[in-house]
């Protein structure tokens, strides 16, 4: 999971990666992956500071970045979908699970849903073809999906979704803040 959410100004949390690869040639591809680990996804600004800690040129490390569809140059929605479009996932469907999403989700390969739920990413074998077709949701494995089971999959995360938003906005609700302390508290004259 990404370690920072806030919008990246601040780089700090990213020199480590950084000032362990600066010295080693041709490692680029690596930096952007861990740097995307890191912070989520990644922006022009942050590709700006890889090039000048990498003594790179801005253009060389933009132009490596768009040319590989596994870097996200905008935040990723709370699921995180990895769809995999290898061979045997290919053979066994994976198309079809795509329509699903672009049906149900209402989006394609590198986009995120309105309300910030749901990323769609295509990526080439995930390691595990026996349970082909494959998607993988943060990091959780779901194997042998046909369209219904993907669409069961996509409502069951979004009503998880929506019972841990109202769980955190009940939760805010039974916080007490000055205002509501103040209206509980008995005012002077308040009978005993
Ligand atoms: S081709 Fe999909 S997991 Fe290998």
């Amino acid at each position: 999971m990404p370690c920072c959410k806030q919008e990246i100004r601040d780089f700090t949390h990213i020199q480590p990666i950084l000032e362990r690869y600066k010295q080693i040639p041709g490692s680029l591809i690596s930096v952007l992956q861990q740097v995307q680990d890191c912070c989520g996804y990644l922006s022009a600004d942050v590709l700006r500071h890889i090039a000048a800690a990498l003594g790179l040129p801005s253009a060389e490390v933009f132009g490596v970045a768009t040319f590989y569809t596994q870097f996200r140059f905008s935040p990723a929605g709370k699921y995180l979908i990895l769809l995999c479009q290898g061979t045997a996932c290919h053979v066994n469907g994976s198309q079809a699970l795509e329509r699903t999403i672009q049906e149900e989700l209402g989006i394609a390969d590198g986009e995120t849903t309105k309300d910030s739920l749901f990323s769609l990413q295509n990526v080439a074998c995930l390691g595990c073809c026996s349970l082909s077709p494959v998607m993988t949701v943060n990091g959780e494995t779901y194997g042998k999906l046909t369209p219904q089971k993907l669409r069961d999959t996509l409502r069951q995360l979004r009503e998880q979704a929506e019972a841990e938003r109202q769980a955190e906005k009940t939760q805010s609700e039974e916080i007490p803040t000055e205002e509501n302390q103040a209206e509980e508290a008995p005012g002077e004259g308040d009978e005993a």
